[in-house]
């Protein structure tokens, strides 16, 4: 089965430290906001699904002490605590969704004792963990069913297990057809700078017993003009509601690519990945990463020191070179700005 990559456990959050893969699995126990917040803008968890856990869960962390019934002091903190996870990492509108749905669940009970509401707190949080098994597991179904037995896939980044609580989107598709008993193998984009398809992909990928190929970034255009790839299938971590797609830098490259080799090209999210508030592409923030991640990644400099940098985490792919979008509640396709609203479940309003 696929790893559990993050949970929590009574008292504190126990997740998978993403920066030692592949070489070593190691769990980091985390008790206090600051260290999670460290966690997540390092990428320690990373993955549009798994920060939202990691953000329902970091809202316990910041609340868990808090004693004594005066609400307004409860309800400062609570707000201050999501605030502060929400700018770990504005890309990924998973996270301020799973805050503020956090936020949502105490004002439904404000009402209550504060030790009440903290307990409610942990429910809901523990309700998105599963809820995310739950829709990665029946978007990887309704994936598959666009997977011929034999059919080789393209991805871009992680999104496995280790991206969400503990199967994935995008590979949950990959997964799901694997389960049902087709012969599916992946080209994995090694993703640069920071590699999470080289080193978390292929590392999901072969502990599953499925083949996957490595290529360099710059290699995808090639294997699609060579015929080896029936279709791309990647995740995303914020998609306006026409459908543009903020995912992995990188990830529009391989769409442009894709459109000219006739190679069709599916997004695979769950709702909460959309932002219904956004008209397009253009309004969603794009997280830039240090230079030193490109310049001096894993520990070897590559470049001149003093080299000037532009490092965005993620591009906008726009909706025309996107074929579908896989989600928990099926297939949907163009146009999206229609067919999402329509698809959309009413528990993610
Ligand atoms: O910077 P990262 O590693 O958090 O970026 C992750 C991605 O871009 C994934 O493709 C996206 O979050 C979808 S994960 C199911």
């Amino acid at each position: 089965m696929p790893v559990t990559t993050i949970e929590w456990c009574t008292d504190h959050i126990r997740m998978i430290d993403q920066t030692r893969l592949p070489d070593d699995l190691v769990h980091l126990e985390i008790k206090d906001l600051e260290v999670l917040g460290e966690a997540i803008t390092s990428l320690r968890v990373r993955g549009a699904p798994a920060i939202g856990i990691a953000g329902a869960f970091g809202i316990l962390l910041g609340t868990r002490m808090f004693t004594g019934d005066d609400h307004a002091r409860f309800f400062a903190l609570l707000e201050k605590t999501a605030q502060y996870l929400n700018g770990t990492r504005p890309t990924a509108v998973n996270l301020s969704w799973a805050t503020r749905r956090m936020l949502l669940a105490a004002n439904r009970h404000r009402s209550e004792p504060v030790r009440k509401i903290q307990e409610l707190l942990e429910e809901e949080a523990l309700r998105i963990w599963e809820e995310d098994r739950e829709i990665c597991r029946r978007l990887g179904r309704h994936g598959a069913e666009l997977l011929r037995d034999g059919a080789t896939v393209l991805t871009h980044c992680n999104t496995g297990a280790l991206a969400t609580a503990d199967y994935g989107t995008a590979l949950g598709v990959v997964f799901s057809a694997h389960e049902q008993g087709k012969k599916v193998s992946v080209y994995a984009d090694e993703t640069r700078p920071l590699l999470q398809g080289a080193r978390l992909n292929t590392w999901e990928l072969m502990n599953e017993g499925i083949e996957v190929t490595l290529i360099c970034d710059n290699t995808a255009a090639f294997v699609m003009q060579q015929k080896r790839i029936d279709c791309v299938i990647l995740g995303a971590d914020r998609i306006a509601a026409n459908g543009d797609t903020a995912n992995k830098i990188g990830t529009y490259s391989v769409a442009v690519i894709a459109e000219k080799h006739g190679v069709p090209f599916y997004v695979a999210a769950p709702f909460s990945t959309i932002d219904f508030s956004l008209s397009n592409g253009s309004q969603i923030p794009i997280e830039e990463r240090a230079a030193e991640e490109v310049t001096e990644g894993f520990g070897r400099r590559t470049a001149a020191p003093g080299t000037k940098v532009y490092s965005p985490a993620f591009d906008v792919t726009p909706a025309d070179l996107i074929t579908a979008i896989i989600t928990e509640e099926g297939v949907v396709q163009p146009p999206f700005d229609l067919n999402l609203k329509t698809a959309r479940p009413a528990s993610s309003e």
